[in-house]
């Protein structure tokens, strides 16, 4: 009996941020249509906890240091010999008044939202220009970065500095797209709209406390107006990380791609 193959089968795809939220999520489903992961975070136990589940590889790295990037990538080439896919996605968040944004908040948002996105993309990059095409495919690799629908609405009002970051990413993800098309490399972004993920807890918890709002008022009152009607979850964001992943978006590259259920129309 013939198998039916899977949508993204024997992809290798290394995953940032893999132990919550849209990182698992997406490793769940590539992982069902195929793909061999390699699940870093942070945070040691979860994704260690979920490649277990899904019989894929863990590696505990923090984005931000250079050794835990080559560290990560080491891991998916000492296995697999290449890495078809990078899904660039870790990311935090911080809810505070313009006016109250220290430095050193800045500087903590930014060093993983966006200096460290450059620098894995970079480093990545510079592996897959090394590499044969990806079997059956005319592209060496893929280049995933998570952005966000912030990157065009600005703060609203409490995460300005996580909406200039995520413009940023749009921004590298384009210039890289630019860089490598020549040698078969794309590079697109995703962006998110409201998902309930414990990012959204944290800045949940902080808008609500700093309005003297109940807890989980201040994620009520942003996913209210919704045009498709009910807050995104992180399985909404899966089916176009995996789309991206696959051969089907092979011809697409410097893309910034919504998915949000509505919220912003265009970009
Ligand atoms: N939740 C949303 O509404 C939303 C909307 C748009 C974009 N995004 C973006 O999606 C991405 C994933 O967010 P999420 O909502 O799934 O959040 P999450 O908090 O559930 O997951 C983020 C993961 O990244 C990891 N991480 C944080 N800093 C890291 C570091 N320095 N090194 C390695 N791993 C690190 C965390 O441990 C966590 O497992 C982020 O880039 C976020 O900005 C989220």
């Amino acid at each position: 009996m013939a198998t039916e193959k899977g949508r993204v089968d024997g992809r290798t795809v290394l995953i940032t941020g893999a132990a919550s939220g849209i990182g698992a999520a997406c490793a769940r489903r590539l992982a069902r249509e195929g793909a061999r992961l390699v699940l870093a975070d942070l945070d040691a136990d979860g994704a260690e906890r979920l490649a277990k589940e899904l019989g894929q590889v863990a590696v505990q790295a923090d984005v931000t240091r250079r050794a835990d990037i080559d560290r990560m990538l080491d891991e998916a080439y000492r296995r697999w010999g290449r890495l078809d896919v990078l899904f660039n996605n870790a990311g935090v968040i911080q809810g505070k008044p313009l006016l109250e944004v220290t430095e050193e908040d800045w500087d903590r948002l930014m060093s993983v939202n966006l200096r460290a996105v450059f620098f894995v993309l970079q480093a990545a990059a510079r592996r897959m220009l090394g590499q044969d095409p990806i079997p059956g495919s005319e592209l060496r690799g893929k280049l995933i970065q998570t952005a966000s629908i912030a990157a065009y609405r600005g703060g609203l009002p409490l995460t300005t500095p996580y909406a200039a970051s995520k413009a940023g990413v749009v921004s590298l993800t384009r210039s890289a797209a630019q860089a490598f098309a020549a040698s078969r490399i794309t590079s697109n972004c995703i962006c998110p709209g409201v998902v309930d993920t414990p990012l959204w807890e944290r800045l949940d918890a902080e808008w609500s406390a700093l309005e003297g709002w109940p807890r989980g008022e201040a994620w009520k009152r942003r996913t209210a107006g919704i045009p498709l009607g009910r807050p995104e979850t992180p399985d909404d964001v899966a089916g176009l990380v995996l789309f991206l992943s696959s051969a089907d978006s092979d011809y697409m590259t410097g893309q910034a791609v919504n998915v949000d259920g509505g919220l912003v129309m265009g970009n």
